[in-house]
């Protein structure tokens, strides 16, 4: 994952010994040598295998490539950092003999060894790479991730395993979002109120910034990084409020939403300032694209300051919107003299916005058509937001340029790809990488494999592969749960207890959308983020499973009673989320709720089973009034989680409902007509 633009099997295999061995026959490099140690090491350790070495410890080289388990032919460097669009191209063909990578350029090279390490698997008769003959290149140039590292303080260890593991599914841009309300994330030393004033003390130091561009660039990904203003600008206004477009003071933000505080466009100092910072930062920052965030001005600075509007008067700029494109075209006049291209998310869409500039867009497919049709490029984000909790599937089919799309070719060819943005108002350092890994795969896969891959069941097979070999490369997703787990039971959970917690958060997930924040008000900055819901992830495993079991029974012709196992374990379970509740002290009501939801879904889920199975009795209004009725309860959001194993069992009281009708339907009627049963629109 992501599976390559053109793979065929071919009979045999390539035996993985502690021989094995390495040639590389055309250029080389220290980049593309430090690719091929790493790859080796992850197959050493996989395999417990140790292969041969050198005096001083270095991967011995086969001298003829004739010998050779691996040969790497590369056939010419990269530019020294990664760059938009660059040759990643890479052929890989394996033989019962060896295998060849071949690229024509370094980067190629190095998404052809990550694919080499997906390949690696053993069985009885020892390890081997199969036979395949592979031709690959991605389908768009920008693969990215964004991390916002303001909300919540994401230090350098966070963003280097992510590095790591963005490389292993051939993510070539991180999108560092470095300023927001709540924190100021990067050292200016020409300006230290910044970050000294902006920041809590949990920033990156310009050494660290060096470190993590270093990084990301041994492993062919470019650093974006996002300056965002002129709103969202709370922490530059507390060390510096003459920018700001109200007298302050101001305090950094330590909440969720959108704030007022916003830079002073008409103010010619805050150009002169942005110009040493900006200038300052590209000095760290070697990429040609810069961010400069643009979202979600409300303006209420501006409108309510006479000087502003009489401003935006006399420039005939006739609103708001209009002194922002003015802001952004001094912006685009500041980095264009700095060597830098502009991005800025859909707000900054203007007429009078240069064409140069880059859109990403995140509030939804029209502003992509938009922006596209003004000239612009683009990059798709709307989809791709990991931070709301959805299922790995809904990323995976939201293609920025789809079957249908409404672009014509030119305007196709300007759609360059898009991120995943992981904003962190939920996420801490321990559970970031639980919210990014592994869904981030699968948008990975969409951005890089041809549009007709779209298989989910396929997608969800490979992904906990995938999934494995993230834990391998560094990723904390999994690691992270099982201590988590055990601070939230506490020291007098038994076994037994954990046990059962473990099987209830496995069957539930973070309630979805912007919905933690009304479930969870009080929340700020500070709050601790070790509940049910961080310990719990987006997209439940065998939640999923039971759903599309249920659908095999609802519109297949699978027998009703195949499902009752289900339900007969929630029973058990619940019984053993009971117990554990008691020894789990503070936590016993949140767990003694939810036992009881995992109860009625169970027993509701019985009700509709029997009444499936009875030839003489049928639904009355009664029976299906009680039966939703214990399912809103049961899919009621508890502790910011909820069971959406609660949708499929209403499903199948509507087939319970309706199952005289279903002779009567054709299949696609009766596949439409379920779900009005099941999710009736609720009175506004
Ligand atoms: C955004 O989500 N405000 C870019």
């Amino acid at each position: 994952m992501p599976l390559p633009a053109e793979i065929r099997a071919v009979s045999g295999r390539l035996a993985v010994t502690k021989n094995f061995s390495v040639a590389v026959t055309g250029h080389t490099d220290a980049r593309l040598s430090a690719a091929i140690a790493r790859a080796l090491r992850h197959c050493e350790e996989r395999t417990g295998l140790t292969f041969g070495r050198t005096a001083d410890g270095l991967f011995a080289r086969a001298d003829d490539p004739a010998r050779a388990s691996l040969v790497v032919a590369c056939a010419g460097p990269a530019a020294d950092l990664p760059q938009l669009g660059e040759d990643e191209s890479y052929t890989l063909d394996i033989s019962a003999e060896r295998a060849v990578l071949r690229a024509p350029m370094l980067l190629g090279a190095l998404r052809g060894l990550e694919t080499l390490g997906q390949l690696l698997q053993g069985d009885a008769d020892g390890w081997f790479l199969p036979a395949v003959a592979i031709r690959d290149r991605p389908r768009f140039p920008w693969r990215g991730l964004l991390i916002d590292v303001c909300r919540h303080w994401q230090p350098i260890e966070v963003i280097k395993r992510n590095l790591d593991a963005m490389a292993l599914v051939k993510l070539n841009v991180l999108h560092l979002h470095l300023t927001e309300d709540q924190g100021f994330r990067v050292e200016s030393k020409k300006f230290p109120r910044l970050h000294e004033l902006g920041s809590d003390g949990n920033y990156f130091t310009q050494d660290e910034i060096r470190e993590i561009v270093a990084y990301a660039a041994e492993r062919g990904i470019r650093v974006v990084p996002e300056f965002d203003i002129p709103g969202h600008a709370a922490s530059w206004v507390v060390g510096h409020p003459e920018l700001a477009s109200a007298p302050g003071p101001y305090v950094l933000v330590r909440t969720w939403g959108v704030f007022d505080s916003t830079l002073d466009p008409t103010n010619e100092a805050v150009y002169t300032f942005l110009d040493t910072f900006l200038g300052e930062m590209v000095s760290l920052f070697p990429d040609p694209y810069l961010h400069i965030g643009g979202d979600e001005n409300n303006g209420a600075q501006w409108s309510a300051n006479p000087r502003i509007q009489a401003f935006i008067h006399e420039h005939g700029l006739h609103d708001n919107h209009g002194l922002q494109a003015y802001f952004n075209r001094r912006l685009q006049e500041i980095l264009a003299r700095h060597g830098r291209k502009l991005v800025g998310w859909d707000e900054i869409l203007h007429p009078d916005l240069p064409k140069t500039a880059i859109i990403q867009s995140w509030r939804g497919a029209q502003g992509l058509a938009d922006a596209t049709r003004a000239g612009h490029t683009v990059l798709l984000s709307n989809g791709y937001y990991i931070d709301l909790s959805e299922p790995t599937s809904k990323h995976y089919l939201n293609d920025p340029l789809p079957v249908d799309t409404p672009l014509a070719p030119e305007e196709q060819a300007r759609v360059l790809g898009g991120e995943a943005t992981m904003w962190s108002e939920w996420v801490s350092p321990e559970t970031i990488d639980s919210r990014i890994w592994p869904r981030t795969a699968a948008i990975a896969e969409r951005l890089w494999s041809p549009r007709d891959v779209t298989d989910v069941d396929d997608m969800y097979r490979r992904l906990g592969y995938v999934s494995r070999r993230l834990a391998e490369a560094g990723s904390r997703h999994e690691a992270n749960r099982e201590p988590m787990l055990r601070r939230y039971a506490g020291d007098r959970a038994t076994e037994e207890s954990l046990a059962a917690l473990r099987e209830l958060v496995a069957l539930v997930e973070p309630v979805k959308g912007y919905q933690r924040g009304r479930e969870q008000p009080e929340t700020t900055q500070f709050t601790p983020l070790t509940g049910l819901a961080d310990c719990a992830t987006p997209d439940s495993q065998p939640s999923r499973e039971f759903a599309k079991q249920v659908e095999t029974v609802v519109f297949g012709d699978a027998e009703a009673a195949s499902l009752a196992p289900w339900f007969a374990e929630w029973g058990r379970l619940a019984g053993r989320v009971r117990s554990a509740a008691a020894a789990c002290g503070p936590r016993e009501g949140e767990l003694m709720a939810l036992a009881d939801q995992l109860s009625e879904a169970s027993q509701a889920a019985g009700e509709a089973l029997a009444m499936l199975a009875s030839q003489t009795e049928t639904a009355d209004l009664a029976w299906r009034e009680a039966m939703f009725a214990c399912l809103d309860r049961a899919g009621t959001p508890r502790a910011a989680v909820e069971l959406p194993l609660v949708a499929p069992v209403r499903l199948l009281v509507a087939a319970a409902i309706e199952k005289t009708r279903r002779g009567t339907m054709p299949p696609d009627a009766w596949r439409a007509h379920l779900p009005a049963i099941a999710f009736p629109k609720k009175p506004e």
